[in-house]
């Protein structure tokens, strides 16, 4: 498989190669995170996905927009904010090169004017490809939280872990809230991607996969300190054919 096309709209890279992988970064080599990423790139992953938090809305703070500018990568960059109110900080992880952007519905008491303000940007990369936006939901938050929202999103992703940490495990409520998030897309009838986040290992990837989700994140599964490569093209190998070349 090519990496993306750089101009190609990012929705349609993302649909087109769902089910993938969003490669979180979190357990890399962050003293060698472009060499790490250039491995990734070679085994076809589209993704890489960055754990921005902040201290505040959960326990660990990892790195701003500057971390995600840094490394240079053919990866699509999904940014994963954790971070309370995030409104005033988004522009800047957009100019940092995020081409799939997403808030947690708990963080801000305003996530539909987070997301039509993320509507009026552009992608840094190449204003083609577009911005997926995404809201983000704790293991604990009801789905329901997302319905209103529905007009001004690309992207659900729910978390199957508390947020905060990498190598937790797969909430078994997951499943659940996964069948209910595709069916309130479905009843939509609007282009909507389902992820998922947190816990995927590589025993429970094709389990995870039947969920129906179009995005699964998995980072200390592949970033394990052994050999990335070979970690994800076993992922990518589970998951086979993407749905849309199957049709
Ligand atoms: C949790 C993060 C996840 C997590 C994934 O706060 O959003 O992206 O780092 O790590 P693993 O795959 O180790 O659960
Ligand atoms: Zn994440």
């Amino acid at each position: 498989m090519e990496g993306p096309v750089s101009a190609r709209p990012t929705m349609h890279v993302l649909r087109e190669a769902a089910p993938t992988i969003s490669v979180g970064m979190l357990t890399a080599d962050l003293s060698r995170l472009g060499a790490e990423l250039d491995l990734l790139a070679r085994t076809g992953a589209p993704l890489v996905h960055y754990d921005a938090m902040d201290g505040r809305f959960c326990p660990a703070l990892t790195f701003g927009a500057p971390v995600v500018a840094a490394a240079k990568t053919s990866l699509l960059k999904d940014v994963h904010l954790m971070i309370e109110e995030p409104l005033d900080k988004l522009a800047e992880f957009v100019a940092a090169g995020a081409d799939v952007i997403t808030i947690h519905v708990e963080a801000t008491r305003h996530p539909l004017r987070a997301l039509q303000m993320l509507g009026g940007m552009t992608n840094a990369n190449d204003p083609a490809r577009g911005l997926v936006r995404g809201i983000a939901l704790n293991p604990g938050t009801p789905l329901a939280a997302v319905e209103p929202l529905l007009g001004e999103l690309e992207l659900i992703l729910v978390l199957a872990v508390n947020p905060g940490w990498g190598g937790q495990t797969f909430a078994p409520s997951t499943e659940r809230r996964l069948a209910d998030a595709r069916a309130l897309i479905a009843a939509s009838g609007r282009d909507v991607l389902l992820g998922v986040d947190g816990g995927v290992r590589r025993e429970n990837l094709q389990a995870i996969a039947a969920m129906g989700p179009d995005l699964i994140v998995t980072g200390s599964a592949i970033f394990d300190g052994k050999n990335v490569e070979a970690n994800a093209r076993f992922m990518l190998g589970t998951l086979g054919a993407p749905r849309a070349g199957a049709a």
